[in-house]
């Protein structure tokens, strides 16, 4: 019998040969914006993983858009020709596998070098001044944001259309705003990062104003892609961001257009408790899907192939992310599909390997 996880599935016009999706994963391999050798054999090496979706990494709307000095980035248009020929690679491996690109400005969340070397850069590294909603920090030593003017919200709404028609001009199936983790859009949605008196802050409908507005302006700038969100279902704050509204904003956003959400949690400031244990934010995912009936995908803590089935299985989502365990195992589809007895398009060169 076929499992659900290896069940064909449809978002839009988007088919997709199985449940598996790759969440996207900062590699802080850029140069300048640009991707390196380094996107060019990670993201093909994940178009012929067995997963359906492949979302590449966050790319920066701008340069003070990027979390590190090291993120991609869709600022011009020479950064699109870049783009395209890790999409061009990612086709090549693996034309059955649909690629995604996250979206995202980093907000007060920026100008921080790799994790692997920890801190904020120094103005001799490059650094600069990020900003935000508010002048609030996302934790004690964090840097302090510059508020945002009205005309800088206008204009961040033009960078983030411009960044999703190079996202379209570079090939890609489907854009994934990133909503989530306590990034820019994350921080106007939040009461605890967004101290605003103007039209984009205090009540829900003020929030959501800032970030609607950018969904809007992708959606036409990029009419022939399928455009989904990646949300927090929560901030893990007592007053933050909660289950409730994210119901809320996702059923608005389902009425502009939303193809699908991503459900996430967390990351939008230092003073959160995250309960952390396999499938904690499978609950978010459930009541997202169940409330709204978009296309849901859940992530978190997903490992096992018959895990992840049973998250199909029991309704929870329609696709589930594996990031991690698909760095240490970039043939986790071919894995999964073995384990589940299941039959799979291997490459004919790696055939002899494929016995368990
Ligand atoms: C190295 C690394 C980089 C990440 N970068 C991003 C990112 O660019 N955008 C994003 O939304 N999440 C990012 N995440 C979070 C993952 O997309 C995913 O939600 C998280 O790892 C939980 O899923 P997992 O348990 O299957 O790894 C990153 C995670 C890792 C490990």
């Amino acid at each position: 019998m076929k499992t659900r996880l290896f069940s064909s599935y449809k978002i839009g016009s988007m088919e997709l040969k199985n449940r598996i999706s790759i969440p996207p994963m900062c590699q802080y391999q850029a140069n300048d914006g640009f991707p390196t050798t380094w996107h060019k054999v990670h993201y093909g090496k994940l178009a012929g993983s067995g997963a359906a979706l492949v979302c590449v990494e966050a790319m920066a709307v701008s340069p003070d858009g990027r979390i590190s000095g090291a993120d991609l980035g869709l600022w011009s248009d020479e950064h699109a020709m870049a783009f395209a020929e890790v999409v061009r690679i990612m086709r090549e491996i693996d034309s059955s596998t649909k690629v995604c690109v996250q979206i995202n400005h980093s907000g007060r969340k920026g100008s921080e070098r790799a994790p692997w070397l920890g801190g904020h850069l120094t103005k001799e590294e490059g650094g600069w001044e990020p900003v935000g909603p508010s002048a609030i920090a996302f934790g004690e030593g964090c840097m302090v944001p510059r508020e945002m003017l009205p005309g800088g919200i206008e204009a961040m709404v033009q960078a983030f259309a411009n960044a999703a028609r190079r996202a379209q001009q570079a090939g890609v199936d489907a854009i994934e705003v990133h909503m989530a983790h306590g990034y820019l859009l994350h921080q106007f949605l939040s009461p605890i990062s967004n101290h605003r008196t103007d039209q984009y802050g205090g009540s829900f409908e003020n929030r959501i104003r800032f970030p609607l507005a950018v969904f809007d302006a992708m959606k036409k700038a990029a009419p022939d892609v399928e455009l989904g969100v990646r949300v927090s279902a929560t901030d893990w704050i007592e007053g933050g961001w909660n289950l409730a509204e994210t119901i809320d904003f996702v059923k608005i956003l389902k009425e502009h257009g939303c193809a699908f959400v991503d459900v996430s949690t967390g990351g939008l400031a230092a003073c959160q408790t995250i309960p952390v244990s396999y499938g904690y934010q499978l609950p978010f995912a459930r009541a997202v899907r169940q409330e709204t009936g978009l296309p849901t995908i859940a992530c978190g803590l997903i490992k096992d192939p018959r895990q992840a089935e049973s998250v199909l299985v029991e309704g929870t989502a329609d696709m589930v992310d594996v990031g991690r365990d698909m760095l240490l195992n970039p043939h986790w589809g071919w894995m999964a599909a073995l384990k589940l007895g299941e039959k799979v398009e291997f490459p004919p060169s790696y055939q002899r390997g494929m016995h368990l």
